[in-house]
């Protein structure tokens, strides 16, 4: 009865709604179900609840999970809804299941039961999406293309060798979602409110029904920790921050014919019929805005919560569950745009021979003669301005060294480095450019993906 009075007496008022997360609770249904149970094969395992009734109550859960999320009664959250719905089904004994515990110890581990399965979701993506690039770039490890800084031309470097800088960045962002969710890995549940409980529970044998790898020890840092979601949207909001790097790339390479977008990957214009736009290149650039508005509004959240539980943290798990849906959508787009994407290997090539791109060649091979680099340097930029060939660059060499560039080196030697192809060729340092230098790295990544 004086169940019955709490329920009626905290059940209306104009603030009912704002109060409620039953809705948004659906992502953690699944979870709730699977903590309750858990939580009720150990109460009975610990002699704290019969087993006969221990197995009602399994039962009801059952056929709440049968009902689904919608079909529950109205609640406070879906902690409450779901013990709601079980004492409708079996009467008072239902309410044992909340025995030794508190819905903070109980939502705390249903966000890392939850977010768990959302992480390896990202994790995928990101794995899937390093095969991709890998597998592009292992077909254009001789494609010469236009390497930029300031998104100016700077030097010629390789589509392969390109593509695998963005692998690189993202195997950091898969080994920083791994570490995010090993320390989500852990289970809060048996802290109850804060102040952990006088019944003899087993903490570690609820951890293992649920499959985490033990427990988070104290039981007020058990029910207030929420740094899991943080270290899990930074990771992806630094994955997403790579994703928008790449997907201005290939907006910008679009534009320039470079590259192109398959059908898939592209968009048309409403009123202007020749178009064929990048959008979801732009909107996988956007949506760092989804993971950075997440880590950000975690962040502001949680600062300056004092200990132990306080219902803030309600408003909390949607920031990092928003950028988990959003970063984890834009990596699959981009590694379906890059893996459909068709590289334009003549415009390519063209476009990196132009703007005198082989200049550091040029000075690096004066400086491997003898010249001192800052004076090939200032020789090499006085040709440039007449344009980049071997004349002017003799001519610059009479004015600068006083001497014609066949005292130093020969012209066969100058005119190969002149030329994008050799010049890539000649960057074999590690992690460069050149072809053999991309397929040492390539072996590598590629083993590393298949273990
Ligand atoms: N729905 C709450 C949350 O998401 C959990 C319940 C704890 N509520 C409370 N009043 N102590 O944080």
């Amino acid at each position: 009865a004086d169940d019955v009075v709490r329920r009626e007496r905290f059940s209306g008022g104009p603030a009912r709604g704002f109060l409620s997360s039953l809705d948004s609770d659906a992502r953690i249904f699944d979870a709730d179900l699977a903590v309750d149970r858990a939580h009720v094969v150990m109460l009975a395992e610990q002699g704290i609840v019969p087993e006969m009734e221990a197995r009602e109550i399994l039962a009801a859960l059952d056929s709440v999970e049968e009902a689904g999320h919608a079909d529950l009664p109205d609640g406070e959250d879906v902690h409450a809804a779901i013990e709601t719905a079980v004492i409708d089904r079996v009467g008072p004994v239902g309410g044992k299941m909340h025995t030794a515990r508190s819905r903070n110890d109980e939502v705390a581990t249903c966000l890392r039961y939850r977010l768990r399965e959302d992480l390896l979701g990202a994790i995928a993506a990101t794995l899937e999406a390093r095969e991709v690039l890998a597998e592009v770039a292992s077909e254009h490890t001789r494609t010469v293309m236009p390497g930029f800084t300031h998104l100016q031309p700077a030097q010629p470097t390789t589509v392969a060798h390109y593509l695998l800088s963005y692998e690189s960045a993202l195997a950091r962002d898969t080994a920083r979602l791994l570490d995010a969710f090993d320390r989500t890995n852990r289970s809060p549940l048996g802290a109850a409110a804060f102040a952990g409980t006088p019944f003899d529970v087993d903490r570690e044998r609820v951890a293992e029904l649920l499959g985490f790898d033990g427990v988070v020890e104290n039981s007020m840092d058990a029910s207030s920790a929420r740094d899991f979601l943080v270290e899990a949207t930074s990771a992806l909001a630094s994955l997403a921050t790579h994703l928008s790097g790449l997907a201005e790339d290939l907006v910008v390479f679009s534009n320039k014919g470079y590259v192109q977008l398959s059908d898939d990957y592209s968009s048309t214009s409403s009123i202007m019929p020749q178009k064929v736009n990048p959008d979801t290149m732009e909107l996988v650039r956007a949506c760092a805005g989804d993971a950075s508005a997440g880590l950000n509004g975690l962040l502001t959240t949680l600062k300056g919560l004092p200990r132990a539980y306080n219902r803030d943290l309600q408003r909390a798990h949607d920031h990092a569950f928003a950028a988990v849906d959003a970063v984890t959508e834009a990596t699959e787009v981009a590694a379906g745009a890059v893996a459909t994407a068709e590289w334009q290997e003549a415009t390519l090539a063209d476009a990196a021979g132009q703007g005198f791109s082989t200049a550091t060649g040029v000075a690096d091979l004066l400086a491997m003669h003898g010249v001192p680099f800052r004076t090939a340097h200032e020789l090499v930029a006085v040709a440039a301005e007449e344009g980049a060939d071997y004349e002017t660059l003799d001519a610059a060499a009479e004015d600068v060294l006083d001497a014609p560039l066949a005292e130093y080196v020969e012209r066969e030697a100058v005119e190969a480095a002149l030329d994008p192809a050799e010049s890539v060729a000649s960057r074999d340092s590690l992690g460069g450019p050149a072809p053999d230098a991309v397929a040492a790295a390539l072996e590598r990544v590629l083993t590393g993906l298949d273990d």
